[in-house]
């Protein structure tokens, strides 16, 4: 296939993730998957073998595109790990935070005089810092950032915890920005400094994406 990603492999997680706490209930969030599943058709287009890891979301598969769905994290973690090696990796998936400690098999019942529920939640394994670690990371490592606030000073800590090579944050909990919207703005950061992407469409902003990822491969 030709195109400037060509014989590279490219693995994009995309979506939330949902965590179970009963059989009809979860802990989730507002991720549509729109960001990633752009990333994964942009990269599919100009020719790479692209894998996309999906949490729960209603999107269509793009053209081109290998598509594994899961639905928790711990999950996510189990596919992109098995989808490694790769040249590049893309972490756009909102992935939970914390999960439930234990998931209950019958539906959690309340009864007369209940106050409330304490839910007991613990951490998720980080997929994003774990592929930057492997023994066979990618050459490339990109990390999102959804951020209510202090874009650029949480996404430099990104940088450097997480030892990606870039990362692109993003706001949330703003019209027009972030989760669910068509459109978004991206604060682009690598170890050479910041950039400012859109505001433009998700489909546009993965192109110009992929543009700095190309040239970081070169
Ligand atoms: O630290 P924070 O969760 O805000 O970082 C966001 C980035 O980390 C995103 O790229 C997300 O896909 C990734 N992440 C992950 N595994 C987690 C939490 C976040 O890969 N458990």
């Amino acid at each position: 296939m030709s195109g400037d990603l060509a014989g590279l492999r490219v693995v994009v997680s995309a979506g939330p993730t949902y965590e179970d706490i009963d059989p009809v209930r979860f802990v989730g969030n507002r991720s549509s998957g729109k960001m990633g599943f752009a990333i994964a058709a942009a990269a599919a287009r100009r020719g790479a073998t692209t894998i996309l890891v999906a949490g729960p979301v209603a999107l269509d598969t793009p053209a081109g595109v290998e598509r594994r769905d899961v639905r928790s994290a711990a999950q996510m973690h189990a596919a992109v790990m098995a989808a490694l090696p790769a040249d590049v990796y893309v972490g756009a998936a909102a992935v939970a935070d914390f999960t439930p400690a234990a998931f209950a098999e019958g539906k959690i019942k309340k009864t007369p005089g209940d106050e409330g529920l304490v839910l007991e939640l613990v951490r998720t394994a980080d997929i994003l810092a774990d592929v930057a670690t492997h023994p066979r990371r990618p050459r490339l490592v990109v990390g999102f950032a959804a951020e209510t606030g202090d874009l650029e000073a949480n996404a430099l800590d990104k940088l450097a915890r997480k030892r990606v090579d870039m990362v692109a944050a993003n706001r949330v909990g703003v019209a027009g920005s972030g989760f669910e919207a068509d459109d978004n703005t991206l604060h682009v950061l690598d170890a050479g400094g910041g950039r400012v992407l859109g505001p433009a469409a998700k489909t546009t902003l993965a192109d110009a994406l992929l543009d700095l990822v190309a040239a970081r491969l070169r």
